[in-house]
């Protein structure tokens, strides 16, 4: 709910359980009074004090105020060059060479639904389920005009936010920064949780108190980047899962990202989130504008759980497109950690043969199917069937898995290309290179300059021939290197900065295409496993990789600190062969099994090397996911243990909306004799309920969740468990 005091200027934004407000001051300056727990209202600009501080510049408008200053007040978009010394939202380069910001409130709209943002990601709401609030600021100095973007969706707690700066004056203006979210609290007694790691082993959290200065993460990759990920949180020194402040800030963005907090001298943090200004400049000449991509808060006063939770479900249910966002989606085999670019059209008959009757629907064909394509040296660009490898093409593999049982998914890697290929032989001036360098290969291969529409349309003709010539019902993009020697031929020297984020938003425009021609096709998004796993691509790939790593338990570590901010239907997640190939870890495939369960499951493993036994886990593994698909997909996430703190066991549960349901997922590290033993207590039940245990004892929900329930003493690392919860 918006609710507005037009006389004081006073607009705030009321969800379930927060409340947010903002206030056009005396000098119209948009000052930031409040984000957190919900309360009445009112205007709460007194908590915002003010003092004569020494070195803080006063505005004009102050007079002889020494009290005033921009320095010292949270600002709701934060400027700079004109008094405020701490992180900026937004410089403004003029064509005198200056660079700042100044911004006044000059009004507001208030809209039913929810913003859309063109060629941007966006979480999507009807009149029923969101409501908009648009701010309007001018710098009249440089006549520029910055609308703030509020997305208001009161039963998820979660509020968007985007930014348009429009040209309104005569002369071109260079925009040197423009976040997507700045967030001003009057305190500095916060952590800051952050997410990062590497390939192989994505989004740790890490978490550590403010310091007095800047801190934050952010990617200057062309990726959100396995190292770290546009999605962050400040919260109570003693906040956990259950209890305490604590605030999630998620930049809906595929790119170069930076999420900074400053901790300022007079107990301020400021929170800005957006592209990384780092080789960042747009030029907006008179009339242009530009959009900043969309950043969203959820606040929670009771801990992460009940974060995490709103978010999974505004991502479920409001970014997620159609029909993906409330179809089922296939179990899958893939055939990459099984026969890397080993592979024939026989081979691929023959896992559908083994793999069909286990229940698995859909046969996914990884890399090494185009062009010449024997290993990761050659053939990216060339998006035409291996006929050595595939005789008579698609039209004839397709329909032989289809006979199985199964449909067909393909893997696509469209923005690179090898030198090795004839689509580089034919356009080399294509691939990202600064002129007189010679740029740096990785994984052998070049980056296409997707900033250009001709380079996309010439790819994107490609892949949808290839699309188009069989009953095609999944796609895995992936993306393996990071962008360097950025420069593009189609743009001028003063443009150069604008290239990254125009190849973000070429991908986006060439997913939506994708989206748009083959609306039954499911897009599964990959970098090199999870380097680019954000909200941004979730809006086009309703899931995505999380890693190249499939062993059983650094997964539990991975999708653990995944889960914070993304729910469990987006994390592509696969049993897979053991030895690992990461780590050489073997464990039973009864935990592979559980593990995978906690994202989107699927197999990566020859069908054709299991065991009898194997094959019968398998089968009933698939049958128990697909019964209780809804309850593991759409239930309610409640992590119970932290991996990352060595206990015996990792543990996790899902509870079904109306609380009637519930499944428990526990692997236990590694044993020791004479162990103690242990109960879990349980989350997120009804505490007047009564449950049915794996059809056998029966609780009380009120004791699951305080007296717990007794754990059995484990045999071996590893070992996994499943509690299934009815209420009777
Ligand atoms: C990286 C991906 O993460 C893998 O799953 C696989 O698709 C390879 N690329 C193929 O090159």
């Amino acid at each position: 709910m918006i609710v507005l005091d037009k006389k004081n200027k006073v607009f705030t934004l009321h969800t379930q359980n927060t409340t947010y407000q903002m206030k056009a001051d005396q000098y119209n300056v948009l000052i930031h009074t409040y984000y957190g727990p919900r309360i009445s209202g009112g205007d709460l600009s007194y908590l915002v004090r003010y003092a004569d501080r020494a070195c803080a510049p006063n505005p004009v408008e102050a007079g002889p105020d020494r009290t005033y200053s921009l320095n010292t007040i949270p600002q709701e978009y934060s400027t700079c060059g004109v008094g405020d010394f701490r992180l900026p939202s937004i410089e403004l380069e003029l064509p005198c060479g200056s660079c700042s910001a100044d911004l006044r409130y000059t009004g507001f709209e208030l809209r039913q639904g929810k913003y859309a943002l063109e060629g941007l990601p966006a979480f999507r709401g009807t009149d029923k389920d969101a409501e908009t609030l648009v701010l309007l600021l001018e710098d009249t100095a440089a006549q520029v005009k910055v609308e703030l973007y509020y997305g208001v969706f009161e039963e998820y707690d979660l509020i968007t936010r985007a930014v348009r700066v429009v040209n309104q004056g005569g002369q071109t203006v260079r925009l040197r920064q423009c976040t997507s979210l700045c967030l001003d609290l009057l305190r500095t007694d916060l952590d800051l949780i952050t997410f990062n790691g590497c390939h192989l082993m994505e989004r740790s959290p890490d978490r550590a108190p403010l310091r007095s200065g800047v801190q934050g993460v952010g990617s200057v990759r062309g990726t959100s980047s396995h190292q770290h990920n546009p999605f962050v949180i400040l919260c109570d020194h003693n906040a956990d899962e259950d209890h305490g402040f604590c605030c999630g800030a998620m930049l809906l963005y595929s790119g170069n990202f930076q999420a900074q907090v400053e901790s300022s001298q007079y107990s301020n943090a400021r929170l800005v989130m957006g592209i990384n200004p780092h080789q960042f400049c747009w030029t907006l000449e008179p009339g242009e504008s530009f959009t900043a991509p969309e950043g969203a808060l959820v606040c929670s006063p009771s801990g992460f759980g009940q974060m995490s939770r709103q978010f999974h479900r505004s991502i479920r249910e409001h970014l997620i497109q159609d029909p993906f966002q409330g179809k089922r989606r296939p179990v899958l085999i893939n055939n990459w950690e099984a026969t890397y670019f080993n592979f024939d059209a026989d081979k691929l008959v023959n896992f559908a043969k083994t793999a069909a009757p286990l229940g698995i629907e859909l046969l996914v064909m990884d890399d090494g199917w185009f062009g010449k394509r024997d290993d990761d040296n050659s053939g990216l660009g060339d998006w035409t069937v291996n006929q050595k490898k595939l005789p008579g093409g698609l039209e004839a593999l397709v329909p032989r898995i289809r006979e199985l049982g199964m449909s067909f998914g393909i893997w696509i890697e469209p923005e690179m290309v090898n030198e090795d290929s004839q689509f580089y032989r034919e356009h080399p001036d294509w691939a990202f290179r600064i002129p007189n360098r010679t740029p740096a290969r990785g994984r052998n291969q070049l980056v296409l300059d997707f900033s250009r529409s001709d380079v996309r349309a010439h790819v994107y003709r490609q892949i949808k021939a290839v699309l188009s010539s069989a009953d095609i019902t999944y796609v895995k993009w992936d993306m393996n290197r990071s962008l360097s020697d950025v420069w593009s031929a189609a743009l001028p020297a003063r443009r150069q900065g604008e290239v990254f984020h125009r190849y973000i938003l070429g991908v986006y425009e060439m997913l939506d295409q994708l989206r748009r021609d083959f609306p039954y096709i499911l897009i599964e998004g990959c970098a090199g496993g999870g380097g680019r796993f954000d909200a941004g691509m979730l809006c086009y790939t309703p899931q995505i990789w999380c890693s190249d790593n499939t062993d059983a338990i650094d997964r539990l570590r991975i999708q653990y600190g995944t889960s914070f901010g993304y729910p469990i239907s987006a994390m592509g997640a696969h049993v897979s062969a053991v030895p690992n190939e990461a780590n050489g870890r073997v464990t039973p495939i009864g935990t592979r099994g559980v593990a995978a369960m906690a994202g989107t499951f699927g197999y990566e493993m020859d069908p054709n090397k299991t065991s009898p036994e194997e094959k019968e886990a398998i089968k009933e593994q698939v049958a128990f996911f697909k019964e209780h698909y809804d309850l593991i997909q759409r239930g309610d996430y409640y992590r119970l243990t932290d991996p990352f703190q060595n206990g015996p066991y990792t543990a996790w549960e899902h509870v079904s909306p109306d609380r009637r349901e519930a499944l428990v997922s526990l692997v236990s590290g590694t044993i020791h004799a004479a162990a103690p033993f242990y109960t879990l207590q349980l989350k997120g039940l009804d505490p007047q309920l009564t449950y049915q245990v794996n059809g056998e004892g029966i609780w009380p929900g009120d004791v699951l969740m305080n007296a717990g329930y007794p754990l059995p003493v484990f045999w071996n690392d590893y070992q996994s468990m499943q509690l299934l919860l009815s209420a009777i």
